[in-house]
């Protein structure tokens, strides 16, 4: 690969992204000359952007919000995880010319329970609130981890049957609406509710957790979130945030297109001390 290779984030809005700072950090970790920057894209442009971006030579593209649903339609191929996402966050070019998707959130969620937060998942009794896109993402990659059972609940429940009749081939999974939580435990519990990041959340019955449960909030930011607070209260036995998550599924994607793995708790401690420092 040459100096020019050139890389880039897709989404609108794209300001808050931390990819350019990510990639930046990997490639110079890895001694890899690429440039990779955050692209605004209009919202009827991605196509075009994307056709644009490869035809002039790009290496390798991330897709963020809200286009990562219109980049599955449109790679040639995807992964299985993407296909099962129905959505894809990085593409490339095959060996064959063909644009190739793939979606690293849900390994990115798994890799930095399991690896970086030491966290077992197989044989866990697995809660994930939320059934939007995010969630979708991850339910693959969480249940190929061999959990004992994955319940889904959604405040449109329905939504969340759906979802868990839809992957019910890949293991032990239900779902439904927050009553389904009365009198129910879970081991492991991921809040993937788009309510965190207006600082709001679900209720939740304070029976939930057990002392040896672990929580774990898909979005970050300086302060814990009102979901990371409420499991602190409630005496979960480690709370952490998506920092994590995010770092891993660029990783992910960094691999995919350099096929060098960086190493992700430097980056990911620098990260948050410039969080802490902001
Ligand atoms: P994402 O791509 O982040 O998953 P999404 O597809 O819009 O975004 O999904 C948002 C999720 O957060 C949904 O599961 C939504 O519940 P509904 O399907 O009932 O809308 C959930 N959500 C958003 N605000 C919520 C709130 N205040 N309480 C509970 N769930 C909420």
């Amino acid at each position: 690969m040459s100096s020019s290779d050139k890389y880039a984030v897709f989404g609108n809005p794209i300001k808050q992204s931390k990819s350019p700072l990510i990639h930046a950090a990997f490639a110079e970790q890895c001694g890899q000359a690429m440039q990779y920057r955050a692209v605004r894209v209009e919202l009827d442009a991605f196509e075009r952007s994307v056709r644009n971006f490869f035809e002039g030579g790009g290496a390798g593209l991330n897709v963020t919000v809200p286009f990562k649903q219109q980049a599955f339609a449109l790679a040639d191929e995807c992964s299985q995880r993407a296909r099962r996402a129905g959505a894809v966050n990085t593409l490339y070019l095959s060996d064959e010319g063909q644009l190739y998707g793939d979606n690293t959130d849900g390994v990115g969620l798994v890799r930095d329970m399991v690896a970086n937060l030491g966290w077992t998942l197989q044989g866990q009794r697995m809660l994930v609130l939320g059934a939007g896109g995010a969630v979708r993402g991850v339910l693959e990659p969480l249940l190929r981890e061999k959990p004992r059972s994955l319940t889904i609940v959604n405040r449109t429940a329905e939504k969340a049957r759906d979802l868990a009749a839809e992957f019910a081939e890949l293991g032990a999974i239900d779902g439904g609406g927050y009553e389904l939580l009365a009198d129910r435990q879970f081991d492991l519990v991921v809040n993937a509710t788009s309510a965190s990041l207006s600082g709001d959340m679900p209720e939740l019955p304070g029976s939930l957790l057990t002392a040896r449960s672990c929580c774990y909030d898909m979005v970050y930011g300086a302060e814990p979130t009102v979901f990371m607070r409420w499991a602190a209260l409630n005496t979960a036995w480690a709370v952490a945030d998506g920092l994590g998550m995010l770092v891993e599924q660029a990783a992910e994607s960094f691999y995919r297109w350099r096929r060098v793995r960086p190493a992700t708790g430097p980056v990911i401690n620098q990260l948050r001390q410039a969080l802490a420092a902001a």
